[in-house]
């Protein structure tokens, strides 16, 4: 356990300096490849864990403290420590005793030894008082940044509550079955014959109760399904693509949405990214369910200029780039890294990439645009402000009735997304 709590501080601390927690995770393996399974099983949890409950963590140890500890490490060491003793089974004495061997690693100094052993064992013994003291504040409690907690208050007060629980929630895996090859109930039928149980969740996907790595999902190297949150599954048919039409899945990469659509209908897909990395996950995709698109561009949506051969597009699916503030509860480093600015940032390139796909769109035409967020600036306000400057647009009513006015927010079954369905005329 050692070995595996200095990785999760060095992640940790990585993350809480500006990286994206899946980037760090993605080359710590590289870089650890002897790990087992079963440490990189811990050092995850404990990973998205302080994350996931960094404000609360942190609120206890500050009280916990007193003085500000200098040591960076020792600090998220303790976090991880914290994090274990109340969302672990493991015996406390475990937890406290390979703590303080692991500071033993990272510092050699007694008094700071001693000061993780005191810490741990106050922590043990006014555990009660301490959890109550440190959701007296709203981070605390919600452990989420302030300025969020505010504007979701504002922007959903009726249900701001149940979207930070849901974002302090394990995401369910949920799968999207490749219905050319397999119907949902034939393929649930062979999850339960291959030991996994799965449950319908609404309207296509399936979650399964318990998460398994890909390579155990029946038929996947064969194209019988894809992971894809239960969510980010309305996006393909709302798009109502049908048989040769021509398409454009501007922001595309990782593809999720892409085969999504190509499973619908035979379309002409025209696949665009301005990440050449993220394009390749694109290529992979589509090679294990055997899909082949028209044309796969590296190049930015907002200079069609630079790629775009003058002919008009059908549908264009728009899942621009965003907060991610809807995706919290699979990537709980979203919360702490963003700012409130960045909202604004995210709104100026969402317009930009939106205007120049309009120009893209035949008469008639069908625009999606999408978004992963539950903040108004990157949603709502983007369309009405995008109305008032192109009166050739209305927004069509969508099919999908759960969807109110677009916003679906986060809950235990599926991610937070917004959807708008534009009608060229
Ligand atoms: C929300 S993700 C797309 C997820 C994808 N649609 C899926 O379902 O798998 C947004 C994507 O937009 C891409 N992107 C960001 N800015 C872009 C731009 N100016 N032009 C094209 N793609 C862009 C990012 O690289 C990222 O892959």
């Amino acid at each position: 356990m050692i070995k595996t709590q200095l990785i999760a501080v060095s992640i940790v601390n990585k993350v809480l300096s500006g990286s994206s927690l899946t980037g760090v995770l993605n080359e710590c393996w590289q870089r650890h490849s002897t790990l087992s399974s079963q440490q990189k099983g811990a050092i995850q949890d404990f990973s998205y864990g302080v994350l996931r409950f960094y404000g609360q963590l942190n609120e206890i140890l500050e009280i916990l403290l007193r003085k500000s500890l200098q040591d960076k490490k020792i600090y998220y060491l303790l976090l991880i420590s914290l994090y274990q003793l109340l969302y672990s089974k493991l015996p406390a004495y475990t937890v406290v005793n390979q703590t303080v061997s692991a500071s033993r690693k990272l510092v050699n100094d007694k008094k700071i030894h001693g000061l993780v052993n005191a810490v741990l064992r106050n922590f043990l013994r006014q555990k009660n008082i301490l959890l109550i003291n440190a959701t007296k504040k709203e981070v605390g409690f919600y452990s989420h940044p302030q300025w969020w907690i505010d504007k979701l208050r504002s922007q959903h007060p009726q249900h701001f509550q149940i979207i930070l629980n849901a974002d302090n929630k394990r995401p369910p895996m949920a799968l999207r079955v490749n219905q050319r090859k397999i119907s949902i109930t034939a393929y649930q039928q062979l999850l339960s014959e291959n030991g996994m149980e799965s449950q319908l969740a609404w309207p296509y996907a399936l979650l399964l109760k318990k998460p398994v790595s890909v390579e155990k999902l029946p038929g996947f190297n064969k194209g019988l399904v894809s992971v894809q949150d239960a969510g980010a599954q309305f996006a393909a048919p709302l798009l109502g693509v049908r048989h040769g039409m021509r398409v454009l899945d501007a922001c595309a990469a990782p593809g999720g949405k892409s085969t999504h659509l190509l499973e619908l209908a035979d379309i002409s897909l025209t696949i665009l990214d301005n990440d050449k990395t993220r394009l390749a996950q694109v290529e992979q995709n589509l090679g294990r369910l055997q899909m082949s698109a028209h044309r796969i561009i590296c190049a930015d949506a907002a200079d069609p200029d630079a790629w775009w051969d003058g002919k008009f597009f059908d549908r264009i699916l728009a899942d621009v780039p965003c907060s991610a503030s809807g995706v919290v509860c699979r990537h709980p480093d979203i919360k702490w890294l963003r700012r409130e600015s960045d909202l604004q940032k995210f709104a100026i390139q969402q317009q930009a990439i939106l205007h120049a796909l309009w120009q893209m769109l035949a008469r008639n035409g069908k625009l999606l645009y999408v978004t992963c967020s539950v903040f108004i600036e990157e949603n709502k306000l983007q369309i009405d402000q995008f109305l008032k400057l192109h009166s050739d647009a209305r927004i069509e009513p969508l099919s999908e009735s759960m969807l109110q006015e677009g916003q679906l927010l986060p809950d235990s079954e599926h991610d937070g997304f917004f959807y708008t369905l534009l009608h060229k005329f």
